[in-house]
């Protein structure tokens, strides 16, 4: 790829995330209930970003990860922390990119189409809440620049919500 198709692509997934981020404020706005947020934003992130097999959520719940709303194929319920991509993420509470998730040890295969993904913690007021986690059929789907806007959206999502402990 020619360093300036390289750019014009960076671009266009800048303008994409800042589109997806106006998007959802408006979609949230005034609604402070966990799943219904978490539903709608699973289904804005499946429709509105290109070459996603699943979108959405595992809660942590009772010391284990449990689904949560999403978008795309039924998939696994129950995935113990540090399994997996989705349980390595919240267990390391990081962000985590896999090119290849057939490389990645202990993949947990919900959908045999799925060949990339990556895995976002929900943390508020340091407490871990779940893990937002999209899958793709391409290889190295997610890059840097989607982990940064998947980062804001999911920043948006978790300032929106009201947990028990807050009322
Ligand atoms: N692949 C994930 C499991 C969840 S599904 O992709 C929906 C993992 O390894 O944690």
């Amino acid at each position: 790829m020619t360093f300036q198709l390289a750019k014009q692509e960076a671009t266009a997934k800048a303008e994409l995330y800042a589109g997806l981020q106006s998007q959802l404020r408006s979609l949230l706005d005034g609604e402070r209930d966990f799943i219904a947020n978490a539903a709608n934003l699973s289904a804005l992130l499946y429709h509105s970003l290109p070459d996603l097999n699943w979108a959405g959520f595992y809660l942590y719940k009772g010391g284990e990860l449990v689904l949560g709303p999403f978008q795309g194929r039924p998939a696994c319920v129950r995935i113990a922390m540090g399994k997996g991509v989705c349980g390595t993420a919240a267990a390391e509470r990081q962000t985590i990119l896999v090119a290849n998730v057939h490389e990645f040890p202990g993949h947990i295969a919900c959908d045999s189409a799925s060949n990339s993904e990556i895995v976002v913690p929900l943390i508020k007021h340091e407490r871990l809440l779940g893990v937002l986690d999209l899958d793709s059929p391409l290889f190295a789907r997610f890059d840097d620049q989607d982990a940064e806007g998947l980062n804001e959206l999911a920043r948006i999502f978790v300032d929106s919500i009201r947990l028990e402990s807050d009322l």
